[in-house]
């Protein structure tokens, strides 16, 4: 099968709402770490990670040994057996998460992960409804779309009416003040999908105190920032605070589907109607998830993305400063974002050439944002200054070729 055959299929076969990067997109064959292999046997430098999914890196022979033989050896029970490896990944992440984050609940995805946190907190508290902030993504399930402040991403036209927007903790005060059925605020403390947008310094502070006085909790999606990504474990460390209930999925996995939210033994104890996932933390996905920690903390992976990540703005600030077409560079560690824009107008269509040029160079890049204007850097963890060296001179070329 070649590329054009590939889209043929895909129109056929798959649903018409998912979308494609590229004009002209490669059929994707082979990973090896940082790098990707086309069909033709051409090599890319991934610069997307599958969304922030490889932060180990591309069959990362050190986690599929660890997953191939747990899949030899017992593959999949539910967790209504007792097993080994879900329990040895609670205890672990106990151990890592933020403040008094105890008790986790394993599921498959993103969107499952936030939906059970949502749920918990609404069990927690007796109240109903949620603030979230305006360019969050959460999910695609009914609550965690309502929940995604990103219009492109909400395509349900009935979304319950049980969230309001907020970016400000002048804001979130205001409706904790008019409104009593708060359960929670959802937040990534670093956004991705709206643009690699970090909060504000001292917002979570701010905002725990607010929302502990009003009877309601913090939940941090941790989805794409955690495990390492922005230069800690997860990316709330860096404002010094710790949420309520966290969620994570994306990198625990290193590319199997693992999803976990987590509460304090306090809050997780209301919890106690039956509810399972089928798939939830299998001894398979569970071992994935120990094998990455374990590499995180054997490869130095925090302290790499920091350094890494200095290294890599710093080139950005440099290109920013020669050119009138970067707006903005935002973001921490290896989760870097740079606005393209021009005198002021975003600038989604020179950001799509930017992409294909670059994939037509051998580097694959992502981007996001409200204008889908933002070329987002998030690679695996696991590139050198050498890589990030090749990406700054192919993005000069890139944006100097297709300047508007
Ligand atoms: C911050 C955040 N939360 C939740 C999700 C949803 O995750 P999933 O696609 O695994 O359901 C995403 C997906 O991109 C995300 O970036």
């Amino acid at each position: 099968m070649n590329s054009n055959e590939a889209l043929e299929k895909r129109r056929e076969y798959l649903m018409p709402c998912l979308n494609h990067f590229y004009q002209d997109p490669p059929l994707f064959v082979r990973g090896e770490m940082q790098y990707l292999y086309d069909q033709g046997g051409k090599q890319y430098l991934d610069f997307f990670a599958g969304v922030s999914v490889m932060n180990c890196g591309h069959s990362n022979p050190f986690i599929l040994d660890r997953v191939i033989a747990q899949m030899r050896q017992l593959q999949h029970l539910s967790n209504i057996y007792l097993t080994g490896p879900i329990l040895a990944l609670a205890e672990r992440l106990a151990g890592i998460m933020p403040g008094d984050l105890h008790n986790s609940f394993f599921c498959m995805s993103g969107s499952e992960a936030n939906e059970g946190a949502l749920l918990l907190a609404r069990l927690a508290t007796g109240k109903r409804k949620f603030i979230a902030r305006r360019l969050g993504l959460h999910g695609r399930t009914n609550l965690t779309m309502a929940a995604t402040g990103l219009s492109l991403w909400r395509a349900d036209p009935f979304l319950p009416g049980d969230f309001y927007f907020a970016d400000t903790a002048e804001e979130i005060e205001a409706i904790l003040q008019q409104d009593e059925d708060i359960a929670a605020l959802i937040v990534e403390p670093i956004q991705g999908n709206g643009g690699i947008r970090p909060a504000p310094e001292g917002f979570f502070q701010e905002v725990l105190a607010l929302l502990h006085r009003h009877g309601a909790l913090l939940i941090a999606d941790e989805v794409q920032s955690g495990f390492a990504r922005t230069g800690k474990m997860f990316a709330i460390e860096h404002y010094g605070a710790a949420p309520d209930l966290m969620t994570m999925s994306k990198a625990l996995g290193n590319g199997i589907p693992i999803a976990a939210f987590a509460a304090s033994a306090e809050t997780a104890a209301r919890f106690t109607r039956p509810s399972a996932s089928t798939l939830g933390g299998n001894p398979v996905s569970a071992t994935a998830a120990l094998a990455v920690l374990d590499y995180i903390e054997a490869e130095r992976l925090c302290e790499r993305a920091a350094e890494l990540g200095d290294c890599l703005r710093a080139g950005l600030e440099t290109l920013q400063q020669g050119t009138d077409l970067i707006a903005e560079v935002r973001g921490k560690g290896l989760m870097l974002g740079a606005e393209l824009a021009l005198d002021g107008e975003p600038q989604p269509g020179l950001t799509d050439r930017v992409l294909e040029s670059l994939k037509d160079r051998g580097i694959i890049l992502g981007k996001n944002g409200l204008h889908r204007n933002v070329l987002a850097f998030q690679p695996p963890l696991v590139i050198n200054a050498g890589d990030i060296s090749f990406l700054l001179e192919n993005l000069k070329e890139a944006l100097r070729e297709n300047r508007p």
